[in-house]
């Protein structure tokens, strides 16, 4: 078959966050506000900074930066609109109703030149089938000597992770099928290139972006039990789980099973250790 088209790619990762995004704040967000406010604490923005979060998901970033530049010096971007009516709606609840978010793909920035002086991208990058023109669309419209950041994880595959993937696999092999697609082989290769920091590094310099530098982080990430294990990344695996057409019964039986099988792992199981890379560059002075 032939190679998925960037934009096929795209639809696919946007279908991907569209299905996870109503799960995204309840369990996916515990595990991201860290490496979120650590990117911002890299970033140091000043007060009054103009700031974008690119590819924001529910805009972690955006409530990091907005605490520290001021809510009306923040935007916001992401390119699954489910995503960003999930930021909306985070941020208003938050009294952030400012922050500026749009629906945008990060390889077509509808900003003027010269717009940011922080741009904190969250675990966004290796997502872009061409980052070179991601990164090259962050260097314009940042200002000169304005500054960004990237995170990428380090690897995870502790024990519950593995025998969750591997018991979701024998209850609903039709995961499988979906698993070995051409557009979800496509995206593993790009996610794995791009999410390794000298990758990354390497591209930044490429883009025109100087004084890169990469900070390493570990955080302890507690997913507290069997059940809150479960439910997180049965949320993230929420695209896959309709593409298999399981209904309710079929869904609460599933997620019984694993509660079951990793309820057998002790509660230290459950609290990760996670690395995360913190890639910092900067536009030159003109
Ligand atoms: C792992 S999530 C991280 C969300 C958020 N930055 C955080 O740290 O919580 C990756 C996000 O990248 C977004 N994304 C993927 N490709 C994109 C693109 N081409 N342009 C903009 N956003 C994109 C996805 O929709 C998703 O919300």
């Amino acid at each position: 078959m032939a190679r998925p088209t960037p934009s096929e790619l795209k639809a696919w990762i946007r279908d991907d966050y569209d299905a996870a995004a109503s799960g995204w704040e309840t369990h996916m967000a515990p595990y991201f506000r860290v490496p979120a406010e650590r990117l911002v604490d890299d970033l140091e923005p000043a007060r009054g900074d103009r700031c974008l979060d690119l590819a924001c998901g529910t805009g972690l970033i955006a409530r990091a930066f907005a605490a520290r530049a001021g809510t009306d010096r923040v935007a916001a971007c992401d390119i699954s609109s489910e995503q960003v009516d999930a930021a909306r709606s985070a941020l208003r609840a938050g009294g952030l109703d400012p922050v500026d978010v749009q629906v945008m793909d990060a390889e077509r920035l509808r900003y003027p030149d010269l717009r940011f002086e922080r741009i904190g991208c969250g675990f966004g990058v290796n997502h872009f089938p061409r980052p070179l023109t991601a990164l090259r669309e962050v260097r314009r419209v940042l200002v000169p000597g304005g500054r960004v950041g990237f995170t990428v994880w380090g690897p995870f595959s502790p024990a519950v992770r593995v025998r969750f993937d591997e018991r979701l696999l024998e209850l609903i092999p039709a995961i499988g099928a979906i698993a070995g697609s051409p557009v979800e082989m496509a995206f593993g290769r790009i996610s794995e290139r791009y999410g390794r920091p000298a990758t990354l590094a390497g591209l930044m310099r490429q883009a025109g972006l100087v004084d890169v530098r990469q900070l390493s982080h570990r955080f302890a990430a507690d997913y507290v039990d069997a059940p809150t294990f479960v439910d997180a990344m049965l949320s993230r695996a929420e695209r896959d789980l309709r593409a298999a057409r399981l209904d309710a019964a079929d869904r609460a039986a599933v997620r019984a099973a694993l509660v079951t099988e990793l309820g057998a792992f002790p509660r230290s199981a459950f609290v990760v250790e996670r690395t995360f890379h913190v890639l910092i560059g900067r536009r030159p002075p003109d």
